[in-house]
C-alpha cells in the first residue's frame, strides 16, 4: 500500500517544484536567495465539494476582519477546482501565496488535496516551518484532520520544515 501510494504522488507531479529551485549563474553566492515553500497532499474518503468548502469556511474564518490570532488569510480566488488564497505575518513583512487543489480519487468517492504555500519575496531556505504551518492550521483548525480517511503525504523535500515546524494548535 505504502508503494502504491508513493507512486501515485510521483504521478501527481508532488515533487515536481523540486525542477524550480534556482540554479545560480557561476561561482556561489551565499547564502542564496530563494522562495521558501510546502508542498503536501493530503487524502480524505469525503468527496471533492465537502472538502473545499472545508476548507474555504476556514479561510474565511481566519480574515483579518475577524481579529483573531490566526486571522492573516485572504481568500484570492477560487477555480472548479482550486482555492487561492493568501497569508501575511502579524507584523506585515512576510506573505506567502496558498493554492489548494481538489481532484476525486478513483476510490470512490474520495479527494486528494494538493496544497502549496510558497514565500512571495525572497527568503533564507529555512522558514522555521511557515509555510507548513500555513497549511497546518487550515486543517487542523477546519476540523479536516478528523475527517475520515485523512492522511497527509510530504516530506522534508517537498515541504520545509515538515516534521519539526511549531504549528499553534487550534
Ligand atoms: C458531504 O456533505 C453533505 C452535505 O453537507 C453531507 O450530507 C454528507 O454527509 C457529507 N459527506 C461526507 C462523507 O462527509
Ligand atoms: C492578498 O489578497 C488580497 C485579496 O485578493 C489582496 O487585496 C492583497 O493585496 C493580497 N496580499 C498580498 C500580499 O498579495
Ligand atoms: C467549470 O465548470 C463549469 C460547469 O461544470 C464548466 O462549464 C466550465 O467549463 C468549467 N471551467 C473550467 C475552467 O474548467
Amino acid at each position: 500500500m505504502k508503494t502504491l501510494l508513493l507512486a501515485s504522488v510521483l504521478f501527481a507531479g508532488l515533487f515536481d517544484s523540486l525542477a524550480a529551485v534556482p540554479v545560480p549563474p557561476g561561482p556561489v553566492p551565499a547564502p542564496l536567495p530563494y522562495h521558501a515553500f510546502c508542498r503536501t497532499m493530503w487524502l480524505f474518503a469525503s468527496p471533492c465539494i465537502n472538502v473545499s468548502t472545508a476548507v474555504l469556511k476556514q479561510i474565511q474564518a481566519f480574515n483579518p476582519v475577524n481579529k483573531c490570532i490566526l486571522c492573516h488569510y485572504r481568500l484570492v480566488g477560487i477555480t472548479n477546482n482550486s482555492v487561492i488564497a493568501n497569508h501575511t505575518s502579524a507584523d506585515g513583512l512576510q506573505a506567502e501565496s496558498l493554492t489548494f487543489t481538489f481532484s476525486s480519487t478513483v476510490m470512490a468517492g474520495g479527494c486528494r488535496v494538493t496544497a502549496l504555500s510558497a514565500s512571495l519575496g525572497f527568503t533564507n531556505l529555512f522558514d522555521g516551518g511557515l509555510n507548513y504551518c500555513n497549511l497546518y492550521n487550515i486543517l487542523s483548525a477546519s476540523g479536516l484532520m478528523s475527517s475520515p480517511g485523512f492522511a497527509e503525504i510530504t516530506n522534508e523535500w517537498a515541504c520545509l520544515g515538515y516534521g519539526e515546524a511549531p504549528c499553534h494548535d487550534v
